[in-house]
């Protein structure tokens, strides 16, 4: 059967400015990747050249049939030092934003995802009571200059990522997965390598709050507030942009004895933080996997489950519980901002992607607003601490050329989202 999406929906895809452009140099990352003994296993260096290549990668993706692209502007390039703007990158962003238009491509940009300028980290970073302003000030000026080409505007990236972190840093002090691209088998060499990135910033140790850390209840306020007074000064330099902020949500279930667990793991990820978001314009949503709970916690992932290559459990289906959920909680419009599989096996990409996009549908048939769907990755990228081994891209890439390689999940995706319609029997649009 052939199921219809609306008009207007918004079909594309994700990146981050840190994944894939490269050469992100005034950023905190890009610091912590070049040290001696750094956790990340490789570094971003030119990343997959998107910088560069931005105009190839929009035409590729209108070529495909998408009509959407969210993507990041980088703090560490616009500002790179505090209070010094850098005409050249508004004026690169400016392009990027009309290349959108040029391939009848709708923007959808994220403000902050994950990197900050060194220059933050070095004055108090995600734990100061100075960075909201400092965000605010950013964001106003981005907005100023380029908000007439923004309609939607995700301030910060997976603002509740540090819950995650924080847990995933305790289960597995030895070794593990985490949902983003943590170097968990790193964990015991936390205290040297701390100490390197503490001389490299030039602060004490226990003053390096870098964004995806674990965070103080402070710290959480910190960014929460960064994303309100953000929210306010956008409001008043583009009036016309959508605002919004991003969360990554596991579809949290339990067994029997688990409910507790469960419904505390909601509080703690998800409902503490709406009264933050309940004056946005829309809810950017993200999800990867499911979360179980028994009366101990959160259980493994069973020996029997199909794991992706981040060990997360294969589970398309819980973007339809995470989407009518949080409908419930917010009632307010959604953007799948991201959703994704990292797998060599690009059928199972197909799979995911049909399994998930029937999910959608099946939330707009019962009159949820869910506005778009932006599939995590365009293109096989930088996963933070693990580097490049992981394939999330539709598009693959060949670093040593920077050849970009749609995959037949490309083409399969690219022209559900040209017939607006996906067969749920499977195969239909496959070319
Ligand atoms: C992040 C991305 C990341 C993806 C896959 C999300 O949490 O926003 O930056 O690459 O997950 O781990």
């Amino acid at each position: 059967m052939l199921l219809q999406f609306p008009q207007a929906f918004l079909w594309g895809a994700s990146t981050a400015a840190h994944q894939v452009e490269g050469n992100n140099v005034h950023s905190d990352f890009w610091l912590m990747e070049n040290l001696e003994g750094s956790m990340f296993r490789e570094r971003s260096g030119d990343a997959v050249d998107h910088y560069r290549l931005y105009r190839e990668d929009i035409a590729l993706m209108a070529k495909l049939g998408l009509n959407a692209y969210r993507f990041s502007i980088e703090w560490a390039r616009i500002e790179p030092e505090e209070g010094v703007y850098d005409d050249a990158a508004i004026e690169h962003y400016r392009d990027v934003l009309k290349t959108c238009y040029e391939n009848k491509i709708t923007p959808i940009v994220t403000l902050h995802h994950f990197t900050s300028p060194v220059w933050l980290i070095r004055s108090g970073g995600w734990e100061s009571e100075e960075t909201p302003a400092r965000f605010a000030r950013y964001c106003g000026k981005v907005m100023r200059e380029l908000g007439e080409f923004i309609p939607y505007v995700c301030t910060i990236n997976e603002a509740n990522i540090s819950i995650g972190i924080a847990k995933i840093m305790k289960r597995h002090q030895a070794k593990g997965t985490a949902q983003v691209g943590i170097n968990t088998e790193m964990a015991a060499r936390m205290e040297s390598y701390n100490r390197e990135v503490s001389k490299a910033f030039g602060i004490p140790p226990q003053e390096v709050h870098s964004f995806l850390g674990a965070r103080s209840e402070k710290g959480l306020e910190v960014i929460f507030r960064s994303h309100a007074e953000a929210r306010t000064i956008i409001r008043q330099v583009s009036p016309q942009s959508k605002i919004g902020i991003t969360m990554s949500l596991y579809d949290i279930q339990s067994i029997p004895g688990g409910e507790d667990n469960a419904s505390h793991a909601l509080h703690e990820e998800f409902l503490q933080f709406k009264r933050f978001l309940m004056d946005d314009d829309f809810f950017g949503l993200q999800n990867y996997t499911r979360s179980v709970y028994g009366p101990d916690g959160a259980l493994p992932v069973p020996e029997d489950a199909e794991k992706t290559q981040m060990g997360n459990e294969f589970y398309p289906q819980g973007l339809e519980a995470v989407i009518r959920y949080a409908s419930r909680q917010l009632d307010k419009p959604i953007i799948v901002t991201e959703n994704g599989i990292a797998t060599d096996d690009d059928e199972r990409r197909v799979a995911y992607i049909d399994r998930a996009l029937t999910g959608v549908h099946a939330c707009i048939a019962d009159g949820i607003p869910v506005q778009g769907y932006m599939h995590w990755s365009l293109l096989d990228n930088f996963e933070w601490q693990l580097g490049f081994s992981k394939r999330f891209g539709l598009v693959a890439v060949d670093r040593t050329t920077q050849e970009r390689h749609p995959k037949p999940s490309a083409f399969h995706y690219g022209n559900i989202a040209a017939n607006n319609a996906i067969d749920d029997n499977g195969d239909k649009y496959k070319s």
